[in-house]
């Protein structure tokens, strides 16, 4: 391929991450919902309890979140690596580090897994830090979008000039 066609492929590049972490927003909050259901059936006891448990959101929960936790450490990758090829340069600034917060979080929380069954205040950590997770993802999307702006902006005028 020459450097002509991969300059070609420029543009769509720097939409594929932005649209990808909106999908990926969405299966957060989907997460979110199991994790919420987990507890749920945690908590519950007798006839509902039994009827919770059909769902089996327990292993839905940590299926999706194994997924989530791939997507967006690969994302995170994707996003600094896309910012290199556009402009040379990683751009250092609150939507890098808050991205790389979340990559952080999200592991650790993850790690916790194995701990969690025995000691119920592991569990509030899992829990309080996929919070965390989530606030800092609606200020990715919010300065994700001022950032694809700014793009779009550079586009149409280097297309005018
Ligand atoms: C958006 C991200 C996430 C949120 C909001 C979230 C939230 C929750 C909540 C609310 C619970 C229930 C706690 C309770 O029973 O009191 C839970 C449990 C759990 N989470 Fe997550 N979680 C997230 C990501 C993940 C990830 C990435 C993994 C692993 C890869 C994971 C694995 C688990 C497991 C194994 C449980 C325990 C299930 C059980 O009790 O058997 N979660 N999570
Ligand atoms: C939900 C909406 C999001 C949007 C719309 C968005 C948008 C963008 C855009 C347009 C870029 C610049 C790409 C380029 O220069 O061509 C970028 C870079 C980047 N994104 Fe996102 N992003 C979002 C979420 C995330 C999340 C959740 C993470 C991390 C988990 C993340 C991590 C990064 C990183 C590390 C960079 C490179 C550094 C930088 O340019 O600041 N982004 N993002």
């Amino acid at each position: 391929m020459t450097l002509e066609r991969l300059a070609a492929l420029k543009p769509y590049l720097s939409f594929f991450h932005p649209v990808t972490m909106w999908i990926l927003l969405a299966l957060a909050i989907y997460t979110l919902y199991l994790g919420v259901q987990v507890r749920r059936t945690r908590l519950a006891e007798g006839e509902p309890k039994k009827e919770l448990i059909k769902g089996r959101f327990a292993i839905r929960h940590h299926q999706i979140g194994s997924i989530f936790l791939a997507l967006i450490v690969m994302g995170a990758i994707g996003g600094i690596t896309v910012t290199y090829i556009n402009s040379g340069k990683i751009v250092i600034g609150p939507h890098l580090f808050a991205g790389l917060g979340i990559v952080g979080l999200v592991a650790t929380s993850a790690a916790l897994v194995p701990f969690m069954q025995k000691h119920t205040w592991v569990r509030s950590v899992h829990v309080s830090l996929n919070l965390v997770v989530l606030g800092l993802f609606g200020w990715q999307a919010i300065t994700g979008v001022q950032i694809v702006q700014k793009i779009v902006s550079q586009m149409t005028a280097n297309s005018a000039g």
